[in-house]
């Protein structure tokens, strides 16, 4: 994707009195986009329903934007031809972004086919001083097919949907996302557990929640130091 051409003139960013490290002061954590891209049907919306729920038990903000969810609002006007899904992901890179900015740890899952376009939403993170974490949501097409949550697959080899990835368009598998998840082989725990895992182990967020059930009292403490230095870094 080609990044979209500054149509009005004589606009410059609007710095605020708050910055964002003040943001993350407040939240007690850092903004991060968790971007889920998979075949129709490889688990993406359950593994970020899954995954929100499991940082919210670790007293961390997430927030779902989801394909179906931003195609009925932001997003009403586009389509699934090759510039509307580049600009349908443009848009989402872009809402994402603001939400780290503002602190919250987005989970977007968008099918996203093109490595190009992911890869412009990467740079647009990194630009921007933010963390990206492409994760791979990779099922067999035939196993997507048999699953057909949507009964979309169906339609689709019935010629009653067109366009539709894995059939009659293509995917572009990520050559190395931050998270290999196979969806066929693990369970839907699983992945989040290795989610969360990888989230720690990169400083993206630290656990030890007082809120969490069972914390031992060390980790508590040991999270209320962290809760500061989880909100240094990142440009303002
Ligand atoms: N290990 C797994 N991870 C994620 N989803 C799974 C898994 N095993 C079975 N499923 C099922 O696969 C389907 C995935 O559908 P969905 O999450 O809507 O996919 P997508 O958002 O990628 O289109 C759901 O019905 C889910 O219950
Ligand atoms: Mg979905």
């Amino acid at each position: 994707m080609t990044a979209a051409r500054q149509k009005a003139t004589n606009v410059t960013w609007e710095e605020g009195l708050v910055s964002r490290r003040d943001r993350y002061q407040i939240l007690r954590q850092k903004g991060a986009t968790i971007w889920f891209t998979g075949l129709s049907g490889s688990g993406k919306s359950t593994i970020s329903a899954a995954l929100e729920r499991a940082l919210f038990k670790l007293g961390k903000l997430s927030y779902r934007l989801d394909g179906d969810n931003v195609r009925l609002g932001i997003n009403k006007n586009l389509g699934f031809s090759e510039a509307d899904r580049k600009e349908n992901i443009r848009r989402i890179g872009e809402v994402a972004k603001l939400f780290g900015d503002a602190g919250t740890i987005s989970l977007s899952s968008f099918i996203s086919p093109y490595a190009a376009d992911r890869d412009e939403v990467r740079r647009l993170h990194e630009a921007a001083d933010l963390r990206f974490v492409e994760v791979f949501v990779d099922c067999p097409l035939s196993e997507a097919e048999r699953r057909d949550p949507k009964g979309l697959y169906k339609r689709a080899r019935a010629g009653e949907i067109r366009n539709f990835t894995g059939i009659d368009d293509p995917y572009e598998e990520p050559v190395r996302p931050e998270i290999h998840l196979r969806t066929d082989r693990l369970t839907v725990e699983e992945e989040v557990s290795e989610i969360i895992d990888y989230l720690e182990r990169n400083g993206i967020i630290k656990t030890g929640s007082p809120d969490a059930p069972g914390s031992p009292a060390g980790r508590v403490k040991a999270t209320e130091v962290a809760a500061h230095s989880d909100a240094e870094g990142g440009t303002e």
